[in-house]
């Protein structure tokens, strides 16, 4: 199975720039920095890296999940740390709505941020991680021209499940892992941000060897072309690149964490 996303790599015009925010702001601890690359790690099992690029930047979305507990300590950290929260049209920055609350806000890059949680998320199963108190990358974002040929596609292969499926819009869940499919056509929330395709290689943890195995047969059916190195499996979908990799991150985990959809 899909245990929840290990890695996202993205293209940025400015190293410096992403550092800045990333370390300074953010606090998020440096695993790696070369002149053209760098590599954050947000929690114990998610890396966030960029490397930079000669072409423009689509600006992507991605969200952490924190606990409930810490939600208001975060954003006033975030606020202290100066950090411009996004606002609705109304004017409030927090959403409070039906399963938790979140906040947005954008890097030097453009990219749309969100720190979330939800009320159903049982603490004291993943330890939150640094000042932000982050617990894992709960989403990403994938602008698509078919939300229905996206989704089926990953359903199939990946065996996900779904929420919250419209034509325009849809989750798809593996352990810790949304897949925010969206429709081109849809802005993002709260700023009405156009959706484009974000440059990006999102690296999702698997349970086993077996699953990758079976994924790679999958594509193989399909006719889509992929390569394994060093036991990663790594495909081109529409405009995103995506890997497979085996780690340790423990599959009962999500549903210890009570997430919908984990068993
Ligand atoms: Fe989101």
């Amino acid at each position: 199975m899909i245990t929840h996303y290990e890695q996202l790599q993205f293209n940025t015009v400015s190293i410096q720039g992403v550092k800045q925010f990333y370390s300074e702001q953010m606090q998020f601890p440096i695993l790696l920095e070369t002149k053209d690359e760098i590599c954050f790690q947000p929690t114990e099992n998610f890396k966030l890296s960029f490397k930079e690029a000669m072409e423009p930047i689509a600006p992507a979305h991605f969200a952490f999940e924190v606990p409930l507990s810490e939600f208001d300590n975060v954003v006033n950290l975030l606020k202290s740390k100066g950090i411009a929260l996004l606002k609705w049209s109304d004017g409030r920055y927090i959403d409070d709505f039906e399963t938790g609350k979140n906040v947005y806000f954008r890097d030097g890059d453009g990219n749309l941020l969100e720190i979330i949680t939800h009320h159903y998320v049982r603490e004291g199963i993943l330890t939150p991680a640094g000042d932000l108190k982050l617990l894992y990358l709960r989403e990403i974002g994938f602008p698509a021209d078919s939300v229905k040929e996206f989704r089926e596609f990953f359903v199939d292969i990946f065996e996900l499940k779904l929420d919250k499926v419209r034509d325009d819009f849809t989750f798809a869940i593996g352990g810790t892992s949304h897949m925010v499919i969206s429709s081109k056509k849809r802005k993002w929330i709260p700023i009405e941000m156009v959706a484009l395709p974000p440059t990006m290689n999102v690296i999702f943890g698997v349970s086993s060897t077996d699953f990758v195995r079976k994924v790679s047969k999958k594509l193989t059916e399909k006719g889509m072309p992929f390569c394994m190195r060093d036991g990663h499996l790594n495909f081109n979908f529409k405009e995103y690149n995506i890997t497979l990799k085996v780690t340790n991150f423990h599959p009962g985990i999500p549903a210890l964490l009570n997430l919908p959809y984990s068993t």
